[in-house]
């Protein structure tokens, strides 16, 4: 089976028409960079949240989870460093007003210009990037010149004020992180985990991100997927720690996510590139529709962000050893987005059956938002209808199954086959008679009769 990536409006166009993504509040005209996930994408996410939780929290013994709020103390982003250094480099359309990301302009200008081996962005200072700009007249993407590039907090600011008048500023998280360090001894004086151990936290965070076009790769608010795995910096090798988490990540998209090899690459950031609170960092990379990008990042934070909350609340974040050695953790961060995670499976799982004239996606059966649909061979046999109801409502019960008795067989495979549901089990006349059904396989359309009762351990067997 050839497998070739879609391009993104293929991926635009097969997410909206069966219901994975859809433009947010398109009524309206839609919101840059903001979309809402329909019936098929909400489940889609669902067992991609389920199976990250599972694998680092639920079938690890050295993991716990938790779930912060999104609005924290205003401190805890003042500590973090987000308030003043989490920036993006910004220029302004000088006739349209309009902002893009200045490292984004060079690197698609170099692109297109076959500069890639010049110096990449991501070695560039803010100054640098305005020196390149103006050296090589690069314009905006309406072919406006732009402004020199200055620096744009990416934190999104808001109010809560629970007396008439009096307002305070608080910030939507710009990470998930930050309410697991501010949680770090509510965990450690309520939980039996010891050194080196992992808090992981799946949920919503929000960046103020100009850079439009890319989908639900890079949105205003996203689901983060964050793991802060602490441990003592004199017992544990820093190094050995994140080869070991980088091998994690890995096993993760290739074996549980079914993602071929050749598609994913490692990139270590440059030293200019590297956030301010990391020693060292490492992007596996996935090639998108729009080429290779980063997917998840890991970074060693050191004791960069527990020094800094202790510094700022006063409380004691330190941990004992068993010789009552005081010292403050340090942490491997493993950082996802899981809407890059969607984004990569539909990419990586999606083809054109060019011989069947059909478009599939092949997704893994833990991945599928449904395992089995159920039909009924015509919806105008009320004794065959009866059966397929049995059969479905049996079926759901252990795991996700559609119903369809719309239009016709063929019709129905087709909007399977694109929904990504591995099984089509139709009931026909001869089902009455022996209570047997056909089962069709996805991938290779094969059909073949099994008893209706064997249906359950056929889907496990192959899944
Ligand atoms: N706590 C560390 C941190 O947040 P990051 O590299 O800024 O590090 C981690 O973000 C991951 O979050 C990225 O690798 C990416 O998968 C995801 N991410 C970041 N910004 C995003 C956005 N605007 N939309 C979707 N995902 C995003």
């Amino acid at each position: 089976m050839q497998k070739n990536p879609p391009t993104l409006d293929e991926l635009v166009s097969l997410t909206k028409r069966r219901g994975f993504v859809f433009q947010t509040s398109s009524i309206y005209g839609g919101l840059a960079n903001s979309y809402d996930y329909g019936p098929l994408g909400v489940e889609l996410m669902r067992n991609i949240k389920n199976l990250w939780w599972k694998a680092f929290i639920q079938q690890r013994e050295d993991m716990v989870g938790i779930d912060s709020q999104i609005l924290l103390h205003p401190k805890t982003w003042v500590a973090s460093g987000h308030t003043t250094a989490f920036n993006d480099p910004l220029v302004e359309d000088l006739v349209t007003q309009k902002r893009f990301r200045a490292d984004h302009l060079i690197q698609e200008w170099q692109e297109k210009n076959n500069k890639t081996s010049e110096k990449s962005p991501e070695e560039m200072s803010v100054e640098d990037m305005g020196k390149y700009i103006s050296a090589n007249k690069i314009m905006s993407p309406d072919n406006n010149t732009v402004s020199a590039p200055k620096v744009f907090n990416l934190l999104f600011e808001t109010s809560i004020g629970s007396v008439a008048g009096e307002k305070s500023v608080v910030y939507l998280r710009g990470e998930t992180a930050q309410g697991i360090f501010t949680n770090f001894t509510n965990i450690t004086n309520s939980t039996r985990i010891q050194l080196p151990f992992g808090v992981g936290q799946i949920g919503k965070s929000f960046r103020n991100e100009v850079t439009t076009g890319q989908f639900v790769f890079r949105t205003l608010e996203f689901e983060q997927a964050e793991i802060e795995y602490f441990f003592d910096p004199e017992v544990t090798d820093w190094q050995k720690l994140l080869e070991d988490w980088k091998q994690a990540m890995w096993n993760f998209v290739t074996q549980t996510l079914g993602v071929r090899e050749e598609n994913l690459r490692w990139r270590k950031h440059t030293d200019t590139e590297r956030s301010h609170y990391s020693k060292d960092t490492y992007d596996l990379d996935y090639k998108f529709p729009f080429g290779w990008k980063e997917l998840w990042g890991i970074a060693y934070r050191t004791d960069y962000d527990l020094k800094q909350h202790q510094t700022l609340s006063g409380e004691n974040l330190e941990a004992t050893d068993l010789e009552n050695r005081r010292f403050i953790p340090h942490v491997i961060e493993p950082a996802v987005g899981l809407n890059r995670v969607f984004m990569m499976v539909l990419t990586e799982h999606f083809w054109e059956d060019a011989e069947r004239s059909r478009t599939v996606l092949s997704l893994p059966q833990q991945l599928a938002p449904n395992t089995v649909a159920v039909f009924p061979l015509a919806r105008n046999k009320p004794e065959l209808v009866a059966v397929a109801k049995e059969i479905y409502v049996k079926l759901a019960q252990e795991v996700p199954t559609a119903w369809d008795d719309r239009s016709n067989i063929g019709k129905r495979y087709l909007y399977q086959d694109e929904a990504g549901t591995p099984f089509c089990v139709t009931v026909d006349y001869q089902t009455i008679e022996d209570q047997t059904v056909t089962i069709r396989n996805r991938d290779t359309t094969e059909q073949i009769r099994i008893a209706s009762s064997e249906i359950l351990e056929y889907l496990k067997k192959n899944s």
